[in-house]
C-alpha cells in the first residue's frame, strides 16, 4: 500500500495501476500488518481464543480506543480520526498494527440509513412491524440478509438495528421499528433478521435493551416493572432473539429501569444478559445513553457511543487509579474483539461495491406481499377483477406519487429525494415526513389498463366523495406517520382522514381503505367500507405489492402482530406519561447532549399491567377489540381438524389444515396455550405457529414442537424458568380469537 502511494506521487504513469490496487483492497485492509505473524489470525482457532491472543498484544490506549466512538456532528468535539468514518452513526478506531479494523456502524432498521448522503441508495424494506406481520421466518432471514449485503456494499461492518421492544404502548413513535406485542413471535423474527445479517459477515445488534417503550422523555423516564413481567415479556423477546442468532451486540436503551439507567443497570446487563443468558457479545450504549464510568463498567456496559465522555480518557484514568480493574476493562475489549472474529468482519471485511438496487426492490416487494394484512372484505369485494372494473377513484395520502415511511434514525433515503417535493429538493432531515417514490396510482393503472383510474388528493372530502360517486370502486389511501423522538397523541388517523373515509364510503358502497401506518389505528368508519388492507410502511415497492393484492395476483396471508383496539380508552394506560419540562431536551444539539450525559431528572412510568401485554391485556380484561392479534383474512378459507397433543421433552402439537376455498393460499396456523390456574398467567399465550401453503382443496398435517420454556413462568425467587405442573390447554386456529381446536393435557 505504501508503495502505491509513493509511486502515485512520483510517477504519474502508474496512476491507473495505483487506483486499481486501491479499488481491489477491502475497505478495511490493514496497513503494515503481517497476517502470517499474527497467531490470532488463525481462523481454525475459536473466536474466544483469537480474542484472548490479540488482547495480550494491546496497549492500554489501544484497548480504550475500541471502547468508544469518535463523536458526532452535533456532539463536539469530533475526534480527528473520524475523517475515516463512512458517515454512519458510529465510527470506532481499530488497531491497524494488529489487524483489527475500524468499526463502521450504520443504522439499518428497515434498510441502510443515510445512503443518500453518499450519493447512493439502499432498499427500503417494509417496516419491521410489517416484517413481523408475515410471521415468516424465511422472509425475516431474507430481510436481514438484504440489509447485511447492502451494508457491506456501502462499506459498513456493523448494523444498528434489530429493534425488538415489545409494544406495551402502541402510541410509542417507534412501534414501526419493532416487532409487535408478543415476545415469542418478536424474538423469533428478530433472531432470523439477525442471522440473515450476520451471515453476510456484518455484526448485528439487537436494541433497545430494555423497556424503552415511549419516546416522550426517553432519556429521563424511569420504568417501574416487576421482574417476572419483564422476564416473561419484554426481556424474553431479547432472550429468544439472541439465542437464535448469537447477535454480536446489544444496545442498551436511554431510559431507567427500576431506578438505574439501562446502560448502567447491573440487573439487566450482567445478571440477566451476560450471566443468565450467557451472552458472549458486547453491550453498546444508545447514542448518549452512557452516564458514568465505574458504575456503568461494573454493571456491564462495554462500549460508549457516540463519543468518549466516559469511556475515553476518563476510563483510562479510572483504570490507572484502580477504580476500574484492568480485568474488567479487558472483558469489555475481549467481548468486542470476540464478536468481530465470530461474525467474520476481520477474516472477510466488506468491500465497497454498487448496491444491487433492482434485486433489493424485488425482495422488498415480495416481503410486502407477505406482510399486507387483509382486515375486512365484505361480500368478497376483493380481489378486484381487472377485466371487469370500468372505473376506479384513487384518493388521498399522496397516492399519486408515493407512500409514507417511518422517520428518525431508521429513516432510509428515497432515490431522488422525497416524492412530494420537486426533484432533487427532497430531504431526509430529522423528522421530515418522507414519501417514497412508489406510486399506488401508477401501480393500479398498470394493473387495470382498461379501467378509467382518476385521482383526488383527498384534502377536500366533498370533492373526493364526488369523484368516488362516479366510479365503480373507490380506493382511499390513509396514513399515520411516526418517528423516533415522538409519540402519537392518539391512535386516530391524522388530518381529518376519518372524515374523508366516511364521506367517500357514504358516496360509494364499494370503498376500499388501504392503511399506511406504523401502529394500530382506530377506525370509526370500519363498518361502512367494504374492504380494509393494512399495508404498513410498505418500502421501496409498496405500491406494486398493494396492486398485486388488490387485483388478486397475490392472495394475502399476513396476520396482525399487534392488536388493533377499538379505542384508546381500552389501552392499559389512558395516556402516555409526559415528562416535566426539566426532563426533556431537543434533538441533537450540543447543549442537549450535555444535559443528557449528566442524567436528566427522572419521572415515573408504571407498567402495572405487568404480564398483560397486548392481547393478554384485552383477553384478561374482557375487552372487545377492533381486530385481534393474529388476525388476517385471505381470498380463500381454511378449516382446522384433528388436534393431537403429545407430551415429551417438547410438547408435540399436530393438526390438519385444509384449504376449503377455490384458490391457493398460505395460512398462518397459530397455537396458543392456557397455563394451569395456579400459574397466575393471563388467559393464553402464543406458543407456536406454522405457515402452511395449500392449493385449493388441499390438506396438510402440521406438526409443531413447543419449547418447554414457552410453557413456563419465570420464578423470580429461584431466578429460573419453571414449568408449573397441572392442566395445560392447547388451542389452535387462525387468530387469537378464532381457535376452533382445543385439547388439554397434564404436564408435570
Ligand atoms: C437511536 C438508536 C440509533 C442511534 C444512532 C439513537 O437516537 O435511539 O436507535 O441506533 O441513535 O443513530
Amino acid at each position: 500500500m505504501n508503495l502505491h502511494i509513493h509511486s502515485l506521487r512520483t510517477n504519474p504513469s502508474t496512476l491507473g495501476i495505483a487506483i486499481l490496487s486501491f479499488a481491489l483492497l477491502p475497505a478495511f485492509a490493514q496497513v503494515g500488518f503481517d497476517k502470517t505473524q499474527a497467531p490470532w489470525m488463525n481462523s481454525s482457532l475459536s473466536p474466544d481464543e483469537r480474542a484472548v491472543l490479540v488482547l495480550k498484544e494491546m496497549t492500554l490506549d489501544e484497548k480504550i480506543s475500541l471502547l468508544h466512538g469518535t463523536g458526532m456532528k452535533d456532539l463536539s468535539p469530533i475526534s480527528p480520526p473520524a475523517v475515516k468514518s463512512n458517515g454512519g452513526a458510529g465510527y470506532v478506531v481499530g488497531v491497524p498494527r494488529l489487524g483489527i479494523p475500524d468499526l463502521q456502524m450504520s443504522d439499518a432498521a428497515y434498510g441502510v440509513r443515510q445512503s443518500g448522503e453518499n450519493g447512493r441508495y439502499s432498499t427500503a424494506l417494509p417496516d419491521d412491524l410489517a416484517g413481523a406481520a408475515s410471521w415468516d421466518l424465511d422472509a425475516a432471514y431474507e430481510y436481514g440478509a438484504l440489509i447485511g449485503r447492502e451494508l457491506r456494499a456501502q462499506g459498513y461492518n456493523m448494523s444498528l438495528g434489530g429493534g425488538v421492544n415489545l409494544a406495551r404502548e402502541p402510541r410509542n413513535g417507534r412501534t414501526f421499528e419493532y416487532m409487535g406485542e408478543d415476545p415469542i413471535l418478536a424474538g423469533n423474527m428478530v433472531g432470523q433478521v439477525m442471522r440473515g445479517e450476520q451471515a453476510q459477515h456484518v455484526m448485528g445488534d439487537i436494541k433497545h435493551y430494555a423497556l424503552n417503550d415511549q419516546e416522550s422523555g426517553r432519556n429521563a423516564v424511569n420504568v417501574n416493572i416487576d421482574k417476572r413481567s419483564m422476564r416473561e415479556s419484554d426481556l424474553l423477546a431479547f432472550e429468544i432473539g439472541l439465542r437464535e442468532s448469537n447477535a454480536a451486540a446489544v444496545m442498551c436503551s436511554y431510559n431507567r429501569v427500576n431506578g438505574d439507567f439501562a446502560c448502567e443497570n447491573k440487573y439487566l446487563l450482567t445478571d440477566v444478559l451476560k450471566k443468565d443468558w450467557n451472552f458472549k457479545g458486547f453491550v453498546l450504549s444508545d447514542w448518549q445513553g452512557a452516564h458514568s464510568v465505574a458504575k456503568a463498567s461494573v454493571a456491564g456496559l462495554d462500549h460508549e457511543e457516540p463519543g468518549e465522555i466516559f469511556y475515553g480518557n476518563a476510563m483510562k484514568k479510572a483504570v490507572e487509579s484502580g477504580k476500574v480493574p484492568m480485568a474488567e476493562l479487558d472483558d469489555h475489549v475481549r467481548r468486542i474483539l470476540r464478536s468481530m472474529f465470530a461474525t467474520g468482519v476481520i477474516d472477510d471485511p466488506p468491500v465497497k461495491s454498487v448496491v444491487d438496487v433492482v434485486g433489493g426492490f424485488d425482495i422488498a416487494q415480495k416481503i410486502e406481499e407477505h406482510s399486507i394484512v387483509l382486515l375486512r372484505n365484505e361480500h368478497s369485494q376483493l380481489p378486484l377483477d381487472a377485466s371487469k372494473v370500468a372505473s376506479i377513484a384513487v384518493i388521498g395520502a399522496h397516492s399519486d406519487v408515493g407512500m409514507i415511511s417511518g422517520g428518525g434514525s431508521a429513516q432510509v433515503d428515497p432515490p431522488g429525494g422525497n416524492a412530494i417535493m420537486p426533484p432533487g429538493k427532497g430531504n431526509t432531515t430529522w423528522q421530515a415526513h418522507i414519501w417514497f417514490p412508489t406510486s399506488p396510482l401508477r401501480a393500479i393503472r398498470a394493473a387495470a389498463p382498461h379501467a378509467n383510474v382518476q385521482y383526488n388528493t383527498g384534502t377536500d372530502p366533498a370533492a373526493a366523495a364526488a369523484l368516488a360517486k362516479t366510479a365503480d370502486v373507490a380506493i382511499v389511501f390513509a396514513y399515520q406517520w411516526e418517528s423516533e423522538g415522538m409519540d402519537l397523541d392518539s391512535l386516530s388517523l391524522p388530518e381529518h382522514q376519518d372524515d374523508l373515509i366516511a364521506k367517500v364510503a357514504g358516496a360509494n358502497a364499494r370503498t376500499i381503505v388501504v392503511l399506511e401506518t406504523g401502529s394500530p389505528v382506530t377506525m370509526p368508519w370500519a363498518d361502512q367500507v367494504s374492504g380494509i388492507l393494512e399495508a404498513w410502511y410498505g418500502g421501496s415497492r409498496g405500491a406494486e405489492a398493494i396492486a398485486r393484492v388488490i387485483f388478486g395476483e397475490v392472495n394475502p396471508s399476513a396476520k396482525l402482530p399487534i392488536t388493533f383496539p377499538k379505542s384508546e380508552a381500552d389501552l392499559p394506560h389512558l395516556n402516555i406519561v409526559k415528562p416535566p419540562a426539566e426532563s426533556t431536551t431537543k434533538h441533537g444539539e450540543h447543549e442537549a447532549w450535555k444535559r443528557i450525559a449528566t442524567g436528566l431528572p427522572a419521572f415515573q412510568t408504571i407498567y402495572d399491567e405487568g404480564l398483560k401485554v397486548g392481547y393478554k391485556w384485552y383477553d384478561a380484561e374482557h375487552k372487545q377489540v377492533l381486530f385481534p392479534f393474529g388476525y388476517g383474512l385471505s381470498y380463500t378459507t381454511y378449516s382446522y381438524s384433528g388436534l393431537k397433543i403429545t407430551p415429551g421433552k417438547n410438547v408435540h402439537v399436530s393438526f390438519k389444515v385444509t384449504n376449503t376455498g377455490d384458490r391457493a393460499g398460505a395460512e398462518i396456523a397459530e397455537v396458543y396455550a392456557a397455563l394451569p390456574e395456579g400459574a397466575g398467567e393471563p388467559p393464553k399465550r402464543l406458543v407456536g405457529w406454522s405457515k402452511v401453503k395449500l392449493n385449493a382443496g388441499e390438506s396438510q398435517e402440521v406438526a409443531i414442537e413447543v419449547d418447554p420454556e414457552y410453557l413456563s413462568i419465570f420464578n423470580v425467587e429461584g431466578n429460573a424458568w419453571q414449568l408449573i405442573p397441572g392442566n395445560y390447554s392447547f388451542m389452535v386456529g387462525g387468530s387469537s380469537q378464532n381457535l376452533p381446536l382445543k385439547e388439554s393435557i397434564n404436564l408435570k
